[in-house]
């Protein structure tokens, strides 16, 4: 098992290799979209750019390759940023949901998180 710890939500999940952010997320019961991605969204087949996530802890190994999709889709957003539904978990990592509206006291959020020592 792998542990996805959300920053915003202060919650750690557990999951299988393998799954998909999006899916775990919504599973989850974990807000992923914006008001944007609430209002509609593509259903997880990349072609929305409303389901971001960045990035904020892990190894470069701890998720699928960047897609295709996802070099067109995020050429403008930071390097940490990724579309959940097209993402694979396979090691543990943090992940801050919906970056592109980050909560004031992220900083805090962030130390808090990495404080933890996060499992493989
Ligand atoms: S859900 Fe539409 S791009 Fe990810």
């Amino acid at each position: 098992m792998t542990t996805i710890r959300f920053i915003r939500e202060g919650v750690d999940i557990q999951c299988k290799p393998g799954e998909n952010l999006r899916e775990l997320i919504i599973k989850e019961k974990l807000q992923l979209y914006g008001l944007k991605g609430l209002l509609g969204n593509c259903g997880g087949v990349g072609q929305c750019s409303t389901c971001f996530v960045s990035i904020e802890g892990g190894t470069v190994n701890s998720l699928s390759p960047i897609t295709a999709v996802e070099e067109e889709k995020l050429k403008t957003r930071p390097d940490n940023w990724r579309l959940a539904c097209q993402t694979l978990i396979k090691l543990s990592v943090i992940i801050l949901t919906k970056p592109q509206s980050p909560p004031p006291n992220l900083k805090d959020l962030k130390k808090l998180a990495e404080n933890k020592k996060l499992p493989r």
